[in-house]
Parts: structure tokens; C-alpha cells; sequence
């Protein structure tokens, strides 16, 4: 399938770095969010990149602005009307994806691939509220998108075939690994690291040790490059409690039960780098 407009739903940390790496590759990427706010700080996030890669004299001014022209902002959910290849990034929430894919669906052009960046739910469970489940698809990038070289591509139980090496021989022309897993809660990525997080905050909540020393433990005796407590604030603590509960959800063990502790902070609002306040202040 020839794929030259990208539409990217969701402008936050993820999606933005995925605007980022499709616009790199040389397609015209819409950036859409119901936020302006959001698109706004996607924009600025994703410029300062460029910019540290034009200072460093690994892209030139004019290439930055040749980049940074093929990104697009989108507030009309209505732009998917233009889209050869959609990919949502948005909340880590069923109803929200169903939602919006089943909105999708009535919009884009029917041979459109519709992906999610989801980390963890069902794709079979998204794709269901579409009437084209064989053109959707998991895409699951890394944080951060630019830099990481992993996406976990799932296929749902009816994608076709078709679909699947499309995404494949994308994710290669974004300079990046692919990995197929199938369809089950958490994929591998999440259901191997998460429960290491969730460990973590309970090893702080059972007053086994600070964040700090937990960390230290991990980076110095495990060669981890961010410690565990460090890696869930840049995740975004939310991102975390929901990959939990589809996790402990999904199988139903005792051992993905989300720490009371990571419940707490989300529920305070302290959702890690992204508020400024998790684990650790940001300033
Ligand atoms: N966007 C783009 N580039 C970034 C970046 C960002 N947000 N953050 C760092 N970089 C780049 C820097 O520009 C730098 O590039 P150059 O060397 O080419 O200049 C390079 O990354 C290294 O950055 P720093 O020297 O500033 O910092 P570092 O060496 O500590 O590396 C890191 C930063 C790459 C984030 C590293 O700490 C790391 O690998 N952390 C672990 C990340 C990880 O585990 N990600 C997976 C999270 S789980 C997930 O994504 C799945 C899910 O569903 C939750
Ligand atoms: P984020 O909170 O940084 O951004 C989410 C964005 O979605 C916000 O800008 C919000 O305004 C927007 N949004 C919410 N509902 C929307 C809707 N109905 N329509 C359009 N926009 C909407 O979150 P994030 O960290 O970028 O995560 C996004 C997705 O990527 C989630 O599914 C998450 O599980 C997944 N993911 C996250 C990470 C990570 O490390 N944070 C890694 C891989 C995958």
C-alpha cells in the first residue's frame, strides 16, 4: 500500500514523538488532538529535537524546517477523510479507543490502516468496534519514540495479512526494529517490565527503601538506565495504573495487583514527569 498522509491522534508524549519519526521518514503527517494546547507543546517538543540535532551537525537548518513543514496540526477529527494510515495515541482507556476507532471508521477511506500505540489492551477488542477489523492493527512504539528502536507490532484476531506486512515494511522505513507478538494483555513489553515497576512502588510503599536508593539498586547493580521509580514517572504514572489493571484484569493473578502506593498518586494528580510530580519533583 502506498502510504503518503499519516494521521496521528493523540498530541502527548507519544504521539508527538511518533509525528516526530514519520515526518523524519518523509511523509506528510497530520498531528491531531482535542487539545490546541497539547498539539502546541507536540510541536515545541518535537523542534527542540530537530534543533538539538542541527546543533550537534547531524541535519541541516534547512532540512529541520523541510521536516518540521510536513507536520500539519488538526483539531477535525474530519482530517481522517485524507489519511492513507492512521495511528491513535491517545489515554490508555477501552471506551476512549472504541470510541474514537468506531469514529475513525466512518471517516477515513476504507482501505485506511487504522493502528493504536496502545499498551496493553486487546486489539481484537478495539478492532471489534469497527466494521473493518482486518485493517486494524497494535503498533506499539517505545518512549522515547525517537530514540527507541523497538515497536511490538499485534495483530488482532482478524487483521489480514496484508496489513500486518504493510506495517512491518513502515516500521522499517522509520529506522526501527519490528517485533510481532500476539494479542494478549500487557503484549511482552509491558507484561515483563510493568510488574517489575509495580514491584518497585510496593518495595517503596512496604518502607523496604526510598525511590532514591531503589533506583540506585537497580541502575548500578542491574545496568538499568533509568531506575525503576524514574522509568514509571516518564512513562506517566497513569499509563502505568492502567497497564496494570489490564494486566491483573486480563489474567486475573494476584501478582499483577497495582500497589495501593501507585493508586494514591493518581489519584492526586501526581501522574510523574508529565505534572511535574511523581516519585520525584520536576521542575
Ligand atoms: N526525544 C528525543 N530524543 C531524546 C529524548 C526524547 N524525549 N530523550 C533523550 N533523547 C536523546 C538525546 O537527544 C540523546 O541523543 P544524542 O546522544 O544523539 O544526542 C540520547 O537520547 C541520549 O540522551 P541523554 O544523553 O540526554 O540521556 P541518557 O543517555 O540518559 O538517555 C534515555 C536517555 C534514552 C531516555 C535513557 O535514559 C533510556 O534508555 N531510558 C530507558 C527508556 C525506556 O526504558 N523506555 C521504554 C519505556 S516503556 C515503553 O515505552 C512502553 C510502554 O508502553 C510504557
Ligand atoms: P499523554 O497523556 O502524554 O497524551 C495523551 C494525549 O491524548 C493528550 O494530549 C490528550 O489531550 C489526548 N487525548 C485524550 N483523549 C483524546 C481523544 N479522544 N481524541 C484525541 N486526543 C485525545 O499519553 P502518552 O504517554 O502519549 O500515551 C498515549 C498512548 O500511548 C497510551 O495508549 C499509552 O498507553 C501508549 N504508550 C505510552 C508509552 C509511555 O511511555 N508513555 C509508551 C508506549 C505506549
Amino acid at each position: 500500500m502506498d502510504i503518503k498522509q499519516v494521521m496521528v491522534i493523540g498530541a502527548g508524549q507519544m504521539g508527538s514523538g511518533i509525528a516526530h519519526v514519520h515526518a523524519l521518514a518523509g511523509f506528510e503527517v497530520m498531528l491531531y488532538d482535542l487539545d490546541q494546547a497539547s498539539i502546541e507543546k507536540g510541536i515545541q517538543t518535537i523542534t527542540k529535537q530537530f534543533q538539538r540535532q542541527v546543533e550537534k551537525g547531524r541535519m541541516t537548518e534547512g532540512e529541520m524546517d523541510i521536516t518540521l513543514s510536513r507536520i500539519h496540526q488538526s483539531t477535525e477529527l474530519q482530517d481522517a477523510k485524507k489519511a492513507d494510515f492512521i495511528v491513535e495515541a491517545v489515554v490508555e482507556n477501552m471506551e476512549v479507543k472504541t470510541n474514537l476507532f468506531a469514529k475513525l471508521d466512518d471517516l477515513a477511506p476504507a482501505d485506511t490502516i487504522l493502528a493504536t500505540n496502545t499498551s496493553s489492551l486487546p486489539i481484537t477488542e478495539i478492532a471489534a468496534a469497527t466494521n473493518r477489523p482486518e485493517k486494524v492493527i497494535g503498533m506499539h512504539f517505545m518512549n522515547p519514540v525517537p530514540v527507541m528502536k523497538l515497536v511490538e507490532i499485534i495483530r488482532g484476531l482478524a487483521t489480514a495479512d496484508d496489513v500486518y506486512e504493510t506495517v512491518e515494511a513502515l516500521t522499517k522505513k522509520l529506522n526501527k526494529t519490528p517485533v510481532e507478538v500476539n494479542d494478549f494483555p500487557g503484549f511482552v513489553s509491558n507484561r515483563v517490565l510493568m510488574p517489575m515497576i509495580n514491584e518497585a512502588i510496593y518495595t517503596v510503599y512496604e518502607g523496604v527503601a526510598t525511590p532514591e536508593a531503589v533506583d540506585e539498586v537497580m541502575k548500578l547493580g542491574m545496568n538499568h538506565p533509568m531506575g525503576p521509580l524514574t522509568l514509571a514517572d516518564f512513562i506517566g504514572l497513569d499509563t502505568c495504573l492502567y497497564i496494570m489493571e489490564t494486566l491483573h484484569e486480563g489474567f486475573g493473578d494476584d501478582k499483577y495487583r497495582p500497589c495501593p502506593l501507585l493508586r494514591k498518586y493518581v489519584k492526586a494528580g501526581w501522574l510523574g514527569k508529565k505534572t511535574g510530580r511523581g516519585f520525584y519533583v520536576y521542575h
